[in-house]
């Protein structure tokens, strides 16, 4: 799998932003949407930022963009703080011009009867669009991506998956005490994610160090769920120094 390292998270992420942008620009002259696949979290901020920058300094629009959201905390109300609606719409959504419609985010409001239905839907609705254009993802200290804690299988769908202790670890600093945690949450699945047609995955920071080097360097098993993207035809990698710190 291609790694492209960064001095730092600002420069990486102005250049993923850039392809992100070149994307919409193209599927704009063709007089088509662009469907993006997109992630929360600290790692696609200054992504956000920088599309953000393009829109509101040079006239990029988002009025031909699709989205759809990884995960989602469950349950999880939207307006709630650690909601990822809230998350997306305070770091991106509210700041461009994407047409509300075009936004799906994985609903934590759901029965427990509703579940199933709706992430079958919500691969349905990918699909029916053409898949995605572009998958946006960063990496879990598990090595999960979306929530695709270990054990997830390469074909996996989207559906309801239980949060592995340190991913609920590592979200307590989100949740003020550990035990406020959800311990679900609705993610795509390694398979939807895998039907994309362009995969940049991101990670900065020292403490991602040793999970990139098992997804870049070790075998692909479904104990480290992000291995997986070493077997698709166009997926990407892009660290900065210090998450990179560890590669042979
Ligand atoms: C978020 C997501 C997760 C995060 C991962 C890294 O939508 O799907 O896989 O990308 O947990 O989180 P950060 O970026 O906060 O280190």
């Amino acid at each position: 799998i291609p790694v492209t390292v960064f001095p730092d998270d600002t420069t990486g992420s102005q250049v993923v932003a850039t392809e992100i942008a070149d994307i919409i620009k193209e599927k704009q002259q063709e007089g088509k949407p662009a469907v993006l696949g997109l992630a929360t979290g600290a790692s696609p901020l200054n992504i956000y930022k920088e599309l953000i920058r393009m829109h509101k300094e040079e006239g990029l629009s988002f009025s031909n963009v699709i989205t759809f959201n990884l995960d989602e905390y469950y349950p999880m109300e939207p307006d709630s703080l650690q909601s990822y609606v809230r998350f997306m719409y305070e770091n991106l959504f509210n700041h461009i011009d994407i047409k509300k419609e075009n936004i799906h985010i994985p609903d934590g409001t759901l029965s427990l009867d509703a579940v199933k239905t709706y992430c079958r839907e919500y691969d349905e609705q990918i699909e029916k669009l053409g898949g995605l254009d572009l998958q946006l993802l960063g990496i879990g200290r598990t090595g999960h991506i979306g929530f695709n804690e270990p054990g997830s299988s390469l074909s996996s769908p989207t559906r309801m998956v239980k949060l592995d202790p340190l991913t609920v670890s590592d979200a307590a600093k989100d949740f003020i005490k550990e035990e406020f945690v959800p311990l679900r949450a609705i993610t795509m699945g390694v398979g939807t994610i895998m039907q994309a047609k362009k995969i940049i995955l991101v990670a900065w920071g020292q403490g991602k160090a040793p999970i990139v080097q098992e997804m870049v360097e070790g075998k692909i098993t479904d104990e480290v769920p992000a291995s997986f993207l070493q077997t698709h035809p166009n997926a990407s990698v892009v660290l900065d120094e210090r998450a990179a710190a560890n590669l042979a």
